[in-house]
């Protein structure tokens, strides 16, 4: 069980936006003091402000491109001269990309490999130690429900969050009896800049999402828990369930269906490029 928000210190990666951005405004709530990670300065200090007047919320703010291979130990190096301690470590930034094969540039894919696996990766072996020494701490990584599945025009994004998925639970089996939480959180689509910055704009129009402050809820009451991931949504959790008994064959031609692109997107494009 995952015990003691109160003036004790979460790190956020991808607080500028969206989930993180959540997950600092509840934790704030909670007391905690907060170290805020993106690239978008302007963001950050807005929400340091943001939190300062509604809690009265220590915040530090830390501009990083964490898919640069130095930046996850710059980062570590920068809070530890700092001197704080971090109890909570929220590994959320990440990005995907939806296309076909012809569309998608190598470049961009070590990118998101970089980011959505290498820092998240990299990060939790370097605040782990002293959460392990001190026998508390939590780590959550933010996969998705795209970790169950392999998803048919987004394969290295549902491979990267089927890494982080794997790697959490097992980290969380070795780590509970120190007292330490590691969870896997997999959301379904959520409300946030997640699928401008894919390619698909417009597409969460059209589908059941959730706000990330309910995201974040459920995530923050299973690590209350001690569970080893989360699955916020009911119809979220069946369908990660039945991928399970399905064929493999069935469920992977299944996902084409979600994002394969469309005559008609390349019109929508054309319209907003006049
Ligand atoms: N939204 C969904 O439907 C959904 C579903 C399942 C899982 N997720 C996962 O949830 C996490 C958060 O995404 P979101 O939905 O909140 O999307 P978002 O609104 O686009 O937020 C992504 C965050 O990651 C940061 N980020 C991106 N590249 C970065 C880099 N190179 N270095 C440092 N920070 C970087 C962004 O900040 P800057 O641009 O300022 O750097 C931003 O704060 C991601 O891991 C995503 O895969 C999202």
């Amino acid at each position: 069980m995952f015990e003691g928000y109160a003036d004790r210190w979460a790190l956020v990666t991808g607080a500028s936006s969206g989930i993180g951005a959540e997950f600092a405004r509840q934790l704030a709530a909670r007391g905690m003091h907060l170290v805020l990670v993106a690239r978008r300065e302007d963001r950050l200090k807005e929400l340091a402000e943001e939190l300062d007047t509604r809690h009265g919320t220590r915040c530090e703010v830390i501009v990083s491109d964490l898919s640069d291979p130095q930046a996850s130990q710059r980062l570590f190096d920068e809070v530890s001269n700092r001197k704080i301690e971090v109890e909570l470590l929220i590994n959320n930034a990440g990005f995907g990309f939806v296309g076909t094969a012809d569309d998608t540039q190598p470049q961009r894919m070590m990118e998101m490999i970089r980011l959505n696996i290498a820092a998240l990766t990299e990060l939790t072996y370097l605040f782990l130690p002293a959460m392990l020494e001190r026998q508390h701490g939590g780590i959550i990584n933010v996969a998705s429900v795209a970790a169950f599945q392999p998803v048919a025009y987004m394969p290295v994004y549902s491979a990267s969050k089927a890494f982080v998925l794997h790697f959490s639970e097992a980290l969380w089996a070795e780590c509970r009896d120190r007292n330490v939480i590691i969870q896997g959180l997999c959301p379904g689509t959520t409300e946030t800049e997640f699928f401008d910055v894919a390619g698909v704009s417009g597409w969460l129009k059209k589908q059941r999402s959730h706000t990330a402050a309910y995201v974040v809820r459920k995530s923050i009451r299973g690590l209350d828990k001690g569970r080893q991931y989360v699955v916020p949504g009911f119809l979220n959790l069946v369908l990660s369930l039945s991928v399970r008994l399905a064929r493999r064959k069935m469920v992977v031609l299944q996902s084409m269906r979600f994002f394969r692109p469309r005559p008609k997107d390349k019109s929508d494009d054309q319209k907003s490029a006049d």
